[in-house]
């Protein structure tokens, strides 16, 4: 056995502010994830200048806490990895100016990583016997893509939104509803109190075949659907509404997905993003892939939302490879997979 490879990783994407300390890429000495939700509630979304400003403030203190939780010194680091793109620009830049600082002032290698590729990567940290080739659906506030994942640093997309991402679809609908950010959560847990065929709304699979998704009709059909019922003069019940949403956006991902899986002959299912901390998805996705001999993996409620101890793995697997960056690496907000 050689020398443990011992990982400092930063990501700051949206609005966490989160570092990470990993060993040899899948196991975590410390994750340390500083939210900002509770500030940006009060706007009803991420407002990106106050996230740039909140992980400028907290950003070395949250590196001290990883270091400490993790017992380790800036020695013990083999290299520093920070998440590159996409996401909020000025955001990102916090993360990556940290990491290249670090870098430079301990003489230490720069491995600048995917967000998406993290989310993927969240996996392995939880299932050690998790290895490539498999079909990983990402889901999150930003992403709705199916893609094949060919080997540790190799993927290729199958398909993707055309429009709304899907976590977006459901932190619109919950703002609609009045439920308030962010919406997934709050939409999952009173979704469990409401009839799923109280209200029809409309599947929409696009062209036969096709492994994109579109999620921006059915915000203006809930909408619509609230207008219509207060002009009658009608009660709207909200549990009704946010079941009989999360049944129509997640028949349409659930049967796609795994008639996609089914099609390439794939036996390896692996969700990543914050949907999938979905109660109902895991439920549904559950049953299908049992019936179809598929193997469905998805990390834990900490691991599915944005942290660093993935981008820490994203990058070992990356750094085995020589796939390093230089000290002009920069934060990109719109980065292809
Ligand atoms: O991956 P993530 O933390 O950040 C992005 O990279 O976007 O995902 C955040 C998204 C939000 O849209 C949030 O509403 C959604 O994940 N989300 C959920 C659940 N938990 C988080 N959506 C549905 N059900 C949930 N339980
Ligand atoms: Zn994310």
């Amino acid at each position: 056995m050689g020398k443990d490879i011992i990982t400092l990783a930063i990501e700051s994407s949206c609005d966490e502010t989160s570092v990470a300390i990993m060993k040899n890429g899948r196991e975590v000495l410390a994750n340390e994830i500083l939210s900002q939700i509770d500030i940006h509630k009060l706007y009803g979304g991420v407002v990106p200048e106050i996230a740039s400003r909140h992980h400028l403030e907290s950003i070395n203190h949250v590196v001290e806490e990883a270091l400490k939780k993790g017992n380790v010194t800036f020695e013990d680091i083999d290299f520093i990895s920070a998440t590159k793109g996409p996401g909020l620009v000025g955001a990102l830049l916090i993360g990556v100016a940290t990491a290249k600082a670090y870098a430079l002032a301990m003489n230490k290698d720069l491995v600048g990583v995917h967000h998406i590729h993290g989310h993927i990567c969240a996996n392995y940290i939880e299932h050690k016997d998790l290895e490539p080739p498999f079909l990983a659906l990402v889901i999150s506030g930003g992403h709705t893509n199916l893609i094949s994942v060919k080997s540790y640093t190799e993927y290729e997309v199958l398909g993707g939104t055309r429009d709304d991402a899907i976590g977006e679809a459901y932190d619109k609908v919950a703002r609609v509803l009045g439920l308030g950010y962010p919406g997934g959560p709050k939409i999952d847990a009173i979704a469990k109190e409401g009839n799923p065929e109280a209200v029809h709304f409309k599947r929409v699979f696009l062209e036969k075949g096709s492994l994109d998704f579109s999620f921006s009709g059915i915000k203006t059909g809930v909408l619509n659907y609230i207008n219509g019922e207060r002009q009658k003069g009608n009660e709207i019940v909200v549990a009704d509404i946010a079941a009989s949403f999360q049944e129509a956006v997640l028949e349409v991902l659930v049967t796609k997905v795994i008639n996609s899986a089914v099609e390439l002959g794939e036996k390896k299912l692996v969700l990543a993003g914050g949907v999938a901390a979905n109660s109902r998805l895991k439920e549904l996705l559950e049953e299908k892939c049992k019936k179809n001999k598929i193997e469905l993996y998805y990390p834990s409620l900490k691991l599915c939302t944005d942290n660093a101890a993935m981008i820490g793995c994203a990058a070992y697997y990356k750094y085995l490879e020589g796939k390093k960056d230089a000290l002009d690496l920069d934060a990109t907000a719109i980065l292809e997979i």
